[in-house]
């Protein structure tokens, strides 16, 4: 008889749903929330607490458990990741349609740097400090993966990271919290386009809150234990930016924080985000990080797991199952308030209101449009332009007295000799986050098929592999040298694999791998003039190259368009312009190594200058390439800075400018970077901090004056309080081509 009346009310529910629809399309979002939590029983509202992976690819330990199509029909499951494609999104979400209350299905997906179009791996696109390419690669990233069916991207992972043996430095902007706000701020608005409800726009997720970058050692998965004034001053900074931006979501991270994993820390998601930056998404935890605090030991079990997070502010669970196993108890037995699960809930519903999937859970389901996007020539352009933007010059002398610096190429060179492992690569290109199509060995043009593209009749190329890429094996070194003696030009095409940097890839040693660096010492000592590009998606050490190579060019891995970009800056179609975002290291030894560091009470201020000072005896204490770092085939000069006033009051704006000439022979673009030094301060300031920069184009032999504008909104710190405000006293300005090359001034402000 229960049974009856309860499946009676379950079916009155049912037929007053499409009722309730209709009804609410006059509703703001907030009432249209309210009304169908109004409807959903505990266990449903769990279900939309609850995240699955699904079966088109696996980016984390894979749980095999139940039927997950009769758990969407049950409505116990509100997001499925990993699922793509039009036809398989569809097909789930139809399910979705034939659970009680047809809420739909959040489909998300790491799109990190493209989608079927690829984009240099973030890190390398950090290094092109243009913001509106890098806001227009997640726009098409966006365009790609909605007409895909994909409602929802993790990304941009907006985590600052100081040590490149911690593989995930690929996926951020690098080391600086300045450029790593505007770019996460561009990230995010290129994903979520002119807003949520546009089908071609998908939901960004800041990740990984918070402080992931900083694992101990650079050992993924790590602790993280720092000051609440290095976590506000350089961590949160970028994640603020994402919210200011109107990021729809966070994913918190698999660290714990000052001993609270980063799932239960309540001080980050509630305190913080939710009510300091009145964040209005919601908060996905990472995967299985909100089961993996039992191994923390933070927690017992599952029930106590599921109990913290949800407390803390972690609206869904991806694919621990805690949620699903324990909240209905948890509430149930009082332990988690009500009030909590209908704020997450709520929370979620609002993003699928938002995205227009309650009006038409079909939306992003178009074949016509996935078809059209699957080859967009505009969108392959766009990853050829940013990809040219994002590489770095990081040395071009002259090979031998008396001669030319080697680069740019002519197109005209009668033999050049392409050596490498990653020379004809393909897949390597795309780096760790991107997925493999069918057709991939068709589209993605490799290094060689992009010089080929730039030589002129006549030209000849020889190749040599050399070696793999992490073979201690020295066969293919007499091959590679014979083709070498043979030509005019050697390219060498060196680097990591494309699962070499990335999730879970912690190198200890960050060198090039294998006896590539060796190859390139034999191919060099040939004596015939040599090209070294690097591949790779972090930072890392090859100093006899550096040291004895005269032309380098790092390439990070640079996506579809690889060959065709580079091909463009060898032979000078484009002079290069990127701009390092992260410190080179010299050794291994001296990391961390970031340019903002402080300056201590007994700094050493050159490498003659070490004796009873901070600094380590066998090494210089300088980074092998500092942050800002990139060469052109042109030559800038900067003149002294001129600043508006010496001595200025709160409230007045300082100008400082200077005259930036371009002295050599090619027109080109160059990034004039503003760096801050707060002389004396309550608590000890960096001894430099990047503030703004701009870039500027120079036809040879042309001058520009560049005018920043400065005020005291620039010169604030978190205090000892965590009071977030600027102190009176001197201060020095910078302005320059890198991090280490700057001319300096000299101002006092007062209150
Ligand atoms: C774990 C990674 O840390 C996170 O960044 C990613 O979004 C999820 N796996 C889903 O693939």
């Amino acid at each position: 008889m229960r049974i009856l009346r309860l499946k009676c009310l379950g079916l009155l529910f049912f037929a007053l749903c499409p009722f309730y629809f209709c009804c609410a399309q006059n509703k703001t979002i907030d009432q249209k929330v309210d009304s169908v939590l109004g409807l959903m029983t505990l266990d449903e509202k769990v279900g939309q607490m609850n995240q699955y992976n699904g079966d088109w690819a696996a980016t984390g330990p894979i749980t095999k458990d139940g039927d997950k199509q009769d758990q969407i029909r049950k409505g116990m499951i509100g997001s499925m990741l990993n699922v793509t494609g039009v036809a398989h999104t569809r097909t789930l979400q139809e399910i979705a349609m034939q659970s009680r209350l047809k809420i739909p299905l959040l489909f998300g997906q790491d799109v990190i740097h493209g989608y079927r179009t690829i984009f240099p791996v973030p890190l390398g696109e950090a290094a092109s400090w243009d913001i509106e390419s890098i806001t227009g690669a997640a726009r098409i990233a966006a365009i790609e993966a909605s007409a895909a069916g994909i409602h929802w991207t993790f990304a941009p992972m907006v985590d600052i990271a100081r040590d490149p043996r911690w593989g995930r430095i690929m996926e951020g902007a690098g080391e600086d919290p300045y450029l790593g706000s505007l770019i996460a701020a561009a990230r995010v608005k290129g994903f979520q386009g002119k807003g949520l409800g546009n089908t071609d726009a998908v939901m960004a997720c800041a990740k990984h809150f918070a402080a992931y970058g900083a694992a101990v050692g650079g050992r993924d998965y790590n602790s993280v234990d720092m000051s609440l004034r290095q976590l506000h001053e350089i961590y949160l900074p970028p994640f603020k930016a994402a919210a200011e931006a109107g990021v729809a979501t966070f994913m918190n991270s698999f660290n714990d924080l000052n001993g609270i994993p980063a799932t239960a820390n309540s001080y980050l998601q509630r305190d913080i985000l939710k009510k300091q930056w009145n964040f209005k998404g919601f908060v996905v935890s990472d995967w299985g990080s909100v089961g993996e605090m039992i191994q923390h030991g933070f927690v017992k079990d599952n029930y106590e797991a599921a109990m913290a997070a949800a407390i803390a502010g972690s609206d869904m669970d991806m694919e621990s199952r805690s949620y699903i196993q324990n909240l209905s108890k948890l509430v149930k037995e009082g332990k988690v308030k009500m009030t909590v699960i209908d704020d997450a809930v709520k929370r979620i519903l609002k993003k699928k209101f938002e995205m227009g999937l309650f009006d038409d859970p079909f939306r992003f389901c178009d074949t016509a449009r996935e078809r059209l996007q699957w080859n967009n020539a505009e969108h392959l352009a766009a990853a050829k332009d940013i990809a040219v933007k994002s590489i770095v010059l990081l040395k071009n002398s002259v090979p031998k007295a008396g001669t030319k610096q080697i680069l740019p190429l002519s197109k005209t060179t009668k033999t050049i000799a392409l050596i490498g492992p990653l020379a004809k690569a393909k897949s390597d290109n795309l780096g760790f986050w991107s997925y493999d199509w069918p057709d991939d060995s068709i589209r993605i043009v490799s290094l060689w098929d992009g010089i080929q593209k730039k030589l002129a009749p006549g030209s000849t190329m020889l190749y040599a592999k050399g070696c793999g890429i992490n073979d201690t094996s020295r066969a293919g070194f007499a091959e590679a040298i014979e083709a070498a003696k043979n030509a005019d030009i050697v390219i060498m095409s060196v680097g990591e694999a494309r699962d070499m940097s990335g999730e879970a890839k912690s190198r200890s040693t960050i060198n090039l791998p294998g006896v590539q660096e060796e190859l390139v010492m034999a191919i060099q000592s040939t004596g015939k003039p040599v090209v070294v590009l690097i591949s790779a998606g972090r930072p890392l050490i090859f100093n006899r190259i550096a040291d004895q190579v005269p032309a380098i060019l790092y390439t990070w891995w640079l996506g579809t368009k690889a060959g065709d970009a580079i091909g463009e800056v060898l032979f000078g179609d484009y002079n290069p312009s990127g701009k390092l975002p992260v410190s080179f290291p010299l050794t291994e030894g001296q990391i961390p190594i970031y340019y903002d560091h402080y300056n201590t009470g007994r700094p050493a201020t050159s490498d003659s200058d070490k004796n009873y000072r901070s600094s380590y005896t066998d090494i210089s204490i300088y980074p092998k390439f500092p942050f800002g770092y990139g060469l052109s085939y042109t030559s800038f000069n900067y003149s002294d800075i001129k600043l508006s006033h010496s001595s200025l009051k709160a409230g007045q704006q300082l100008k400082a400018s200077v005259s930036v000439t371009n002295s050599g022979e090619y027109e080109g673009t160059e990034t004039v970077q503003l760096y801050i030094r707060d002389m004396v301060a309550s608590v000890v300031r960096p001894v430099k901090e990047l503030k703004c920069f701009q870039k500027i184009r120079l036809k040879a032999g042309e001058s520009k004056t560049v005018t920043f504008k400065i005020s005291t909104d620039d010169l604030r710190f978190y205090n000892n309080d965590l009071k977030y405000d600027w102190e009176a006293g001197d201060f020095e300005i910078m302005i320059g081509s890198s991090s280490k090359d700057v001319k300096t001034a000299k101002v006092n402000w007062v209150r």
